[in-house]
This record gives C-alpha cells, sequence and structure tokens, in this order.
C-alpha cells in the first residue's frame, strides 16, 4: 500500500482523491468505541437536538448515530466526494460541503457538535505540536471560534482526537471561548485516542486537571490499528516521552 506524505493529510485535493477509490474508513476507530462515553455526556440531550458533524469524510458515524436515535444530523466536509458517499448510503441526513473555518451557519444553530480526527488532519503539517502560535494552530483556534459561534448555550461540542491534553486543552481554553473541559482517554491497540467534552463554563479547573496530571479516566477498545494512522499520528509529535515531560514539570 503507498501510504500519502504526512503534509497531504491538511490538503483538500487529498481527501477528494482518497474518497474517490476508499468506500469507507474510520479514523480513530469506529461509533462502538465511543458509544458509552457519548451516551454518558449527553444523556442531557434531547434526540431531536440539532447535531453537527465537522468533516465527516467516509465514515458512518452519522448513520451510527442515527441508528441509535439522534434524529437530526448535519454533515460537512470540503470533499465533495466523500459526501456524495455518504449521501448515497444513508439518505436522512444533511450533508454540505463547507469548510469549517468559515461556516455559513447561523450563530446558535446547532445543540452538539461533533468532530472525530478532523482538528487533526489541520495540525498535521505543524513543525511542532507547543508552537499555538503556528499558522495550523491559528486556524484551529479559528475554527472553534465558529464552532463557538454556531453552538447554542448550553450545547456539548464533542472532540475526539489523537492529540494528548496537554497540547490540546491550551486550545480549548483559549481567551473569548469561555469553555470548561472534560477529557476521557480511550486505550486502542498500539495507539490511544482522547474525547474532549467541551461546554459552556469555568476553564479553571481543566487548566489544573489536565495541564499538571497524568490521571485520566481509561477505557480499553481493540477494535482499531492502522498504519496509516500510525503515519499520521508520528507527524503529530505525540509520544509518550512527551506526555511524561509534561506531567512531572
Ligand atoms: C482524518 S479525516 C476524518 C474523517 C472522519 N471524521 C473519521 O473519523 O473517519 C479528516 C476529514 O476532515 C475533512 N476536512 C479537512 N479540512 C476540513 C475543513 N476545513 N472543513 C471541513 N472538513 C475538513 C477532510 O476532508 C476529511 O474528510
Amino acid at each position: 500500500m503507498n501510504l500519502p506524505r504526512n503534509e497531504d493529510y491538511s490538503k483538500p485535493e487529498y481527501w477528494e482523491k482518497r474518497y474517490i477509490s476508499e468506500e469507507e474508513y474510520e479514523w480513530l476507530g469506529g461509533f462502538q468505541c465511543y458509544k458509552s462515553i457519548l451516551q454518558k455526556y449527553l444523556s442531557k440531550h434531547q434526540q431531536s437536538d440539532s447535531i453537527l458533524q465537522l468533516g465527516c469524510g467516509n465514515s458512518s458515524f452519522s448513520t451510527d448515530l442515527r441508528n441509535e436515535g439522534w434524529e437530526n444530523i448535519t454533515n460537512i466536509d470540503i470533499s465533495l466526494t466523500g459526501l456524495q458517499k455518504l449521501r448515497r448510503r444513508e439518505r436522512d441526513s444533511n450533508y454540505v460541503l463547507m469548510d469549517m473555518s468559515i461556516m455559513s451557519f447561523k450563530d446558535k444553530a446547532f445543540d452538539i457538535v461533533v468532530e472525530k480526527c478532523t482538528l487533526d488532519s489541520l495540525l498535521v503539517t505543524a513543525e511542532s505540536p507547543w508552537d499555538l502560535d503556528s499558522k495550523q494552530h491559528k486556524l484551529v483556534g479559528r475554527v472553534l471560534k465558529e464552532i463557538k459561534r454556531i453552538l447554542n448555550p448550553g450545547g456539548t461540542f464533542i472532540s475526539i482526537t489523537f492529540s494528548q491534553p496537554h497540547f490540546r486543552v491550551p486550545l480549548l481554553l483559549a481567551e473569548g471561548l469561555g469553555w470548561s473541559v472534560q477529557v476521557e482517554k480511550i486505550e486502542g491497540v498500539g495507539l490511544h485516542s482522547f474525547v474532549f467534552i467541551i461546554q459552556d463554563g469555568d476553564p479553571a479547573p481543566a487548566r489544573t486537571k489536565y495541564l499538571h496530571s497524568s490521571s485520566l479516566v481509561i477505557q480499553h477498545n481493540s477494535d482499531w490499528e492502522s498504519s496509516d494512522e500510525e503515519k499520521f499520528l508520528e507527524n503529530l509529535n505525540l509520544d509518550s516521552d512527551q506526555e511524561e515531560d509534561s506531567s512531572s514539570s
């Protein structure tokens, strides 16, 4: 298998080309890996609440959400081919070609926003995960402001990522967002992922808990593993030494 160069992951044309031949792929594992966490943190919502998925790709995440009873789902992506494939597979949700950094939705349009590995794809080309001033981190900052704008106060933003809390939490606690952050860690085979649960609230506890402590809830899952994802991860520079360095400083 020809692995793409890492930097391709951040380019729209990479995804467009990939989705021509690829029918379905689940970055960071499928819905089942996250089902119990979603049930726990979305229990305050009604199943008729509006959900926006950012960067749906050709994943079945939205189909699985619908099968769990969530009725009102909109998916966006920058790849038309990925959206067309999903639309053919599951007609009942909305699929919209849109860049998540400049969304045309109205303020407070959604009750829930979810993304799986989509913000990660913007950060792949950043030279250092610590440099919050890089153009890639600034782009993620713009996306987060857009999410804040389109999310109802009282809404929930679920972000599923490779990125460890000491890299991602500072972005989520940026001034003006006014978010509280909780983190769950999912152990996979070889790789692990993190689920960030973000709501309006006091950022201070997250700053203390996730930037100065390595204690996290660990859940186990074994149904995802991919050399392609390891390659992606390599470029994000998220090895366990860095986690230990950060938590001991
Ligand atoms: C790593 S894939 C994740 C796909 C899917 N969420 C999953 O979990 O399998 C990243 C996706 O984000 C999409 N994407 C990248 N930049 C985007 C942007 N600015 N706006 C919307 N979607 C974007 C890509 O087209 C791709 O489908």
